[in-house]
């Protein structure tokens, strides 16, 4: 895999991505280094052109998994806009999804009127992005939109579509360019499957 890998980020050495790993085995790359620059870019072209250039944009991350997305893809906005994160939990230490999602921190932005740009890392079952744009929305904002890096398009019932997706995602579980397995893999800088 460790060849394979490094097709994903030609840059990294095997040294430095055995050491990025602790040796532990990944599966395969899903989405390289490169893939995520260029789809990153188009989304900020995206975003630019739906808002006006006086639409008062609130990014607000989803943490822990939006981070690296996010600080990507706010380079590449052309607009005034405004970042908060907001952090909600819905996986322990395992693969599949508790249904409990819990909010651990609110963001201290006002969101009333406000253009709000929700980032997610991935969508799975949907869970946490149904129960964040039920709170969101009660707080009377101008507009609520989805930017998601990853989709799975296995969620059922989801109250706010993604408006952007970086890319379709297979159904296995993923890790890196922000994504973990038990907080491991995060800082992997392309996502693969393991
Ligand atoms: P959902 O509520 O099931 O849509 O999933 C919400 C969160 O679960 C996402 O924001 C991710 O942080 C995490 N998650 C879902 N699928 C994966 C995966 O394949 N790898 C890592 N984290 C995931
Ligand atoms: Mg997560």
């Amino acid at each position: 895999m460790n060849d394979h890998a490094r097709a994903g980020a030609p840059y990294l050495t095997e040294a430095g991505l055995l050491a990025r790993t602790g040796g532990r085995e990944l599966k395969s790359v899903v989405f390289s280094a490169d893939a995520i620059a260029g789809r990153v870019r188009e989304m900020g072209a995206e975003i630019t052109q739906h808002y006006g250039p006086d639409a008062d944009v609130l990014v607000l991350g989803l943490l822990k998994g939006s981070f690296i997305f996010l600080s990507d893809l706010v380079r590449h906005i052309d607009r005034p806009l405004h970042v908060d994160f907001i952090v909600a939990s819905s996986y322990g230490a395992g693969t599949t999804t508790s249904g409990d999602v819990k909010l651990l921190y609110d963001p201290t932005a006002p969101i009333e009127g406000r253009h709000i740009i929700l980032v997610e890392d991935i969508v799975d079952s949907g869970n946490t992005i149904n129960r964040l744009a039920r709170a969101l929305e009660a707080r009377s904002p101008a507009s609520i939109e989805l930017c998601a890096m990853l989709h799975k398009h296995i969620a059922e019932g989801l109250i706010l579509e993604p408006r952007w997706v970086g890319f379709d995602a297979p159904t296995d579980f993923l890790v890196g360019y922000g994504l973990d397995h038990a907080e491991d893999f995060r800082h992997l800088p392309f996502v693969a499957s393991i």
